[in-house]
């Protein structure tokens, strides 16, 4: 990881807008778990104020924000090691968010690709909670002085973003009290694909529910997704360059690394001359055996919502005394009178 003057921090979300993915968990949950684990702060949030920027219906959030945190426990996030919260219940992040609406400009916000791939030709119709979703993503991030970013290829912008809020903020206040944050995205899966077309991303929210692995898929249903996955009819070759025009071919490979924990090269050379009715029967073995355990243990803890909500609730009071103190200054710094 780089080096800046503020001590290593690391912050990262999910929106619980349902359908956690294998996308999710490989580009995103798998990467914090290491990064709680090299001993690093690390605090992860499920971002439901992000969530309403599209239409959520109120029972169904709160069921999802629930089984977010089911999933983040399960894949391996304790939460003793790593403060695990809801973001709304931090109010800071809504405040800050707003002091960002004022410093972000409205030609960087145009830029963004996520708004454009989410608004289509629809954009008059979209909230403006959607358009400004970047600049309380940047707040999310600075209001914990976090400095490493894991997220998957599709943030990168939004990470950029925030260092251009930071860089922004400090330049027209004349301080150096924002960190420029960096984007953490490595490893095999950075960007998984969807399973019925290699040339889209992996999403929550693809109409299609063949197109993705959901993290409470049962083996049943992960068989039967792998089984009818696209492929083409050749067999795999020897050295990843050939995989270049055959992205459901490198998708599968680069599902299959990181699951291992191997890297796509040493996966190409294992499989190499292999037939996808081969193949395909493996990824089902190696994907149930990873995400079986996840699965049953997201169920049994999802059985008692009390105590997720206490794990939730502790964790809003520790982010909290991080968050209020960073938000009290720069109040102060924007020249906001806050004695009473
Ligand atoms: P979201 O579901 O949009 O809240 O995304 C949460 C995290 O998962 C972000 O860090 C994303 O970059 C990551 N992510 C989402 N979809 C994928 C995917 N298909 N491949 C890799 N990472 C992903
Ligand atoms: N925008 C992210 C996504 O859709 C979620 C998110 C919100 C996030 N705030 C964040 C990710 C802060 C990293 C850091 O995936």
């Amino acid at each position: 990881m780089g080096e800046t003057s503020f001590t290593p921090r690391v912050f990262s979300g999910i929106q619980p807008s349902g359908n956690l993915t294998l996308g999710n968990y490989l580009g995103a949950v798998k990467r914090f778990v290491e990064m709680q684990n090299s001993g690093i702060e690390t605090i992860y949030c499920m971002v439901d104020l992000h969530a309403i920027t599209v239409w959520q219906d109120p029972d169904t959030l709160r069921h999802n924000t629930r089984e977010l945190a089911a999933a983040y426990i399960a894949c391996g996030l304790d939460p003793k090691k790593s403060i695990l919260f809801n973001q709304s219940q931090v109010p800071a992040h809504a405040e800050l968010g707003w002091l960002f609406n004022c410093v972000a400009r409205l030609g960087w916000m145009n830029r963004m690709t996520q708004f454009k791939d989410k608004a289509g030709k629809n954009a008059e119709k979209m909230s403006l909670g959607l358009y400004a979703y970047p600049s309380l993503m940047a707040a999310d991030i600075l209001i914990y002085h976090a400095t490493h970013v894991p997220v998957g290829e599709d943030q990168k912008q939004h990470v950029e973003l925030t260092r251009d809020i930071a860089a922004k903020f400090n330049h027209d206040f004349k301080t150096d009290f924002f960190p420029e944050p960096e984007p953490i995205i490595d490893g095999a899966a950075t960007r998984v694909m969807s399973l019925r077309d290699g040339s889209k991303k992996m999403s929550k929210s693809d109409p299609s529910d063949m197109s993705r692995i959901n993290m409470t898929d049962d083996a049943d249903t992960i068989a039967k997704k792998i089984r009818k996955a696209k492929t083409d009819p050749e067999a795999l070759p020897d050295n990843l360059d050939d995989l270049k025009d055959r992205p459901e071919a490198r998708n599968l490979v680069n599902i299959r690394a990181a699951l291992t924990g191997q890297t796509p090269e040493q996966v190409i050379a294992e499989v190499a001359g292999q037939q996808f009715g081969t193949f395909k029967p493996d990824l089902v073995e190696i994907a149930v055996s990873h995400l079986a355990p996840i699965t049953d243990e997201m169920n049994r803890l999802m059985a008692d919502v009390g105590e997720i909500d206490r794990v939730l609730g502790d964790g809003a009071n520790r982010a909290a005394e991080i968050a209020e103190p960073i938000l009290a200054k720069t109040y102060d710094i924007a020249g906001m009178i806050r004695s009473r």
